[in-house]
């Protein structure tokens, strides 16, 4: 098989490397396999209008049209080069960029790639079921989009392991398509990327919270000393925005709609109105954003001191900073000691991970205002909250010990008493669950969610966004 430049769309010059050309061969079918055992269950004879990158140039990366998501033409895109690019942090800051992995950091970049690119896959295979029960079609063409741009992003990803690891490289982009969201004997590398995703309820919050970390994570690499990690990553950020977009808007969907029932029925329960109960909404929030809050590492890192030194890894928008050593300050954080919260003064390099949860709390925070919106436009006095970032959590300082959402410590029996008002109950999933039936309708949508606004790439909402027939 010739794999030409069309089949895969690139600027990588594809048919000019035949070296990345024979593993990218060899590496096709594998993920094209996966793609028809794990991807998208029960949809891939039908039509989906979704936009393929095709370029990097101006609107280049947004090509719409109706395609068959096996078809899809999964392509290799970097940002267009920075000329004399330097190095923008660490020890080695003002150095130019490195074209080639250097020596001593490549375990470490490969770690880092590896991490990334496992995420990518997962979330297909998480997802996976979630369009037998779309609430729409509007919403199922938006699954399904994450969806193939997901597996883009893997195969950005497996380029930089095929391109620049050689021998390993190829080994760890196989298996890539080996590892399997919550399979007990090979699961994938992070916790949150190995629950099903069972209620279209959950894939909001994943899309609003998890997918917000990756684009944190994106961020963060995109300052890399190592020059195409950076440029792929700051291209896959171009599509990560339409993620954040569906999980932030899905949520606010839910919201109006609960607005809608409860202002319509002040007197009657929601859920017997088929909508989704604020206090349900609000469960989710807080299991779903602690879950994501786990993923930046731990408050005090040394392996994020050291991404941070040689340079791998760097701030969110490094270039704010005056001070791009990060040697001598300190960040203040409270830690747990004796049973005790008490304020903590942290080697600034060894809280990267804190600090970039700190700009990733506050775009999270942005988002959940925008539903508070609706309720205060509808004179309710209720709000949704982001729980305080010790809640829950299971990864870092704060994993040993109990709080409720607004940060107080708790011991376990007042946890174990409590944390039902806080976090969804098997009933509760249950309800959620007893809501997902299928609307495949153009223009319809299902009773515990609010039409969007507006539809995709300028048209209607009641756009067929996937051919049903097959
Ligand atoms: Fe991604
Ligand atoms: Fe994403």
């Amino acid at each position: 098989m010739n794999i030409s430049s069309e089949r895969i769309p690139n600027n990588v010059n594809l048919s000019d490397d035949k070296r990345l050309q024979r593993a990218l061969e060899q590496w096709q079918p594998h993920f094209l396999n996966w793609w028809q055992e794990m991807g998208p269950d029960g949809f891939l004879a039908h039509e989906v209008y979704l936009r393929t990158a095709v370029s990097v140039d101006e609107g280049g990366w947004a090509n719409y049209g109706y395609v068959r998501m096996p078809d899809y033409r999964w392509g290799i895109f970097l940002a267009p080069p920075v000329e004399d690019r330097r190095i923008g942090f660490g020890d080695n800051l003002g150095q130019p960029v490195w074209h080639e992995v250097p020596g001593e950091f490549r375990n470490a970049l490969r770690r880092l790639i590896v991490t990334q690119g496992d995420t990518e896959p997962a979330s297909v295979e998480q997802q996976r079921l979630l369009g037998r029960t779309c609430p729409s079609l509007y919403d199922l063409r938006n699954l399904f989009q994450v969806n193939v741009e997901e597996g883009r992003h893997l195969w950005a990803m497996v380029y930089l392991l095929q391109d620049y690891f050689g021998r390993d490289g190829r080994e760890e982009a196989e298996e890539l398509l080996e590892r399997r969201s919550g399979q007990s004997d090979h699961p994938r590398l992070l916790e949150a990327f190995n629950q099903p995703i069972a209620d279209w309820l959950s894939f909001f919050c994943f899309t609003m919270f998890t997918d917000r970390d990756g684009k944190y994570q994106l961020l963060a690499l995109a300052e890399s000393g190592f020059d195409a990690l950076s440029r792929t990553t700051r291209f896959m950020l171009t599509e990560e925005a339409h993620h954040m977009f569906v999980g932030e808007s899905g949520i606010e969907r839910v919201v109006q709609r609960t607005v809608e029932l409860m202002a319509n029925n002040p007197d009657t329960d929601v859920r017997k109105l088929g909508g989704i109960d604020l206090l349900t909404v609000q469960k989710y929030v807080n299991m779903w954003y602690s879950a994501s809050l786990d993923l930046f590492g731990g408050e005090i890192s040394s392996n994020a001191a050291e991404y941070f030194a040689a340079g791998l890894k760097g701030r969110y928008k490094e270039d704010k900073y005056t001070d791009h050593v990060a040697l001598d300050g300190t960040y203040a954080m409270p830690v747990v000691e004796e049973g005790r919260l008490i304020q903590q003064d942290v080697p600034l390099r060894n809280a990267m991970n804190e600090i970039l949860r700190d700009a990733y709390a506050r775009d999270s925070d942005r988002g959940v205002q925008r539903w508070n919106k609706h309720l205060e436009e509808a004179g309710f006095s209720v709000r949704i909250q982001l729980p305080n970032r010790r809640f829950n959590r299971h990864i870092g300082i704060y994993s040993g010990t109990r709080f409720d959402p607004d940060g107080n410590m708790l011991t376990q029996a007042e946890w174990d008493t409590q944390k039902n008002q806080w976090l969804p109950t098997a009933d509760d999933l249950a309800y959620v669950r007893s809501l997902m039936k299928p609307v495949i309708e153009p223009g319809k949508m299902a009773g515990w969610i609010a039409a969007p606004r507006k539809g995709i790439n300028g048209l209607p909402v009641d756009f067929e966004y996937v051919r049903t027939d097959g």
